[in-house]
């Protein structure tokens, strides 16, 4: 679907990493660029503003939610979907973002359940950081989110971006591209079409019935 025609949606992107030169940082920049061309509005935020000091039950009993938690916990919910662009770190995701993410998930109603949900990554490696993606699926799964099928993952990215900042290989910049659409169509969909709704949670294997649907 061109951006023409797009009824509203909203989309919270941010780069799991803090380094001024992410990787990761211009591929979300790349991703945010998609979206906007498409019609939708961006919500850009920086890891920086996530940051939280490592989950402690005592320090929540006696102190609340830190101030990173409370940001990201309002920005989604100010979102209609999420991207994460996601470094990899020894085949994983960074211990930040997992930590901020076992901090949000203790509010209630749980920012992340039924949330959309789209997974980018870069790395100088040949496969672009895609391990980082699996294992980012588990928890966000495990809370509810909608993770979309398909990710994308700059492999080699330390030489991937041209001097304009696009992808020098036009094939993958369409394929970033389009994913970024295809998932955008869905997160519209799913906002404004309850019909659509229904047929993709059904597609999903799910039958939407009241007694036995997840209780937040
Ligand atoms: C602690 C650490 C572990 C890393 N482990 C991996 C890895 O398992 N696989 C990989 O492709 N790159 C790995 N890297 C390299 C990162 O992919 C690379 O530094 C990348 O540029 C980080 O993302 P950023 O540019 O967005 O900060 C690791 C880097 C660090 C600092």
């Amino acid at each position: 679907m061109s951006g023409e025609g797009r009824q509203p949606i909203r989309l919270l992107v941010f780069s799991a990493s803090l380094r001024a030169g992410s990787l990761n940082t211009r591929l979300a920049r790349l991703a945010a660029d998609a979206i906007r061309r498409g019609g939708a509005e961006v919500d850009m935020a920086s890891m920086a503003d996530f940051d939280a000091p490592s989950f402690n039950g005592d320090v929540e009993e006696a102190d609340g939610f830190p101030s990173g938690a409370q940001a990201f916990r309002e920005r989604l919910e100010g979102s209609d979907a999420f991207v994460v662009c996601c470094p990899e770190y020894n085949a994983s995701m960074p211990g930040m973002l997992k930590n901020a993410i076992d901090w949000v998930s203790r509010f209630r109603p749980q920012p992340f359940h039924e949330r959309h949900g789209l997974l980018l990554s870069a790395s100088p490696s040949m496969v672009g950081g895609n391990r980082s993606l699996w294992a980012l699926r588990v928890p966000f799964e495990h809370l509810g989110a909608r993770m979309y099928p398909d990710m994308f993952s700059l492999a080699q990215a330390h030489q991937a971006f041209g001097e304009d900042g696009q992808l020098e290989n036009t094939a993958l910049q369409t394929r970033l591209d389009s994913t970024v659409e295809a998932f955008m169509d869905l997160v519209e969909a799913d906002k404004h079409y309850p019909c659509a709704k229904k047929a993709w949670v059904e597609f999903l294997g799910e039958r939407p019935e009241p007694v036995i649907d997840r209780v937040e």
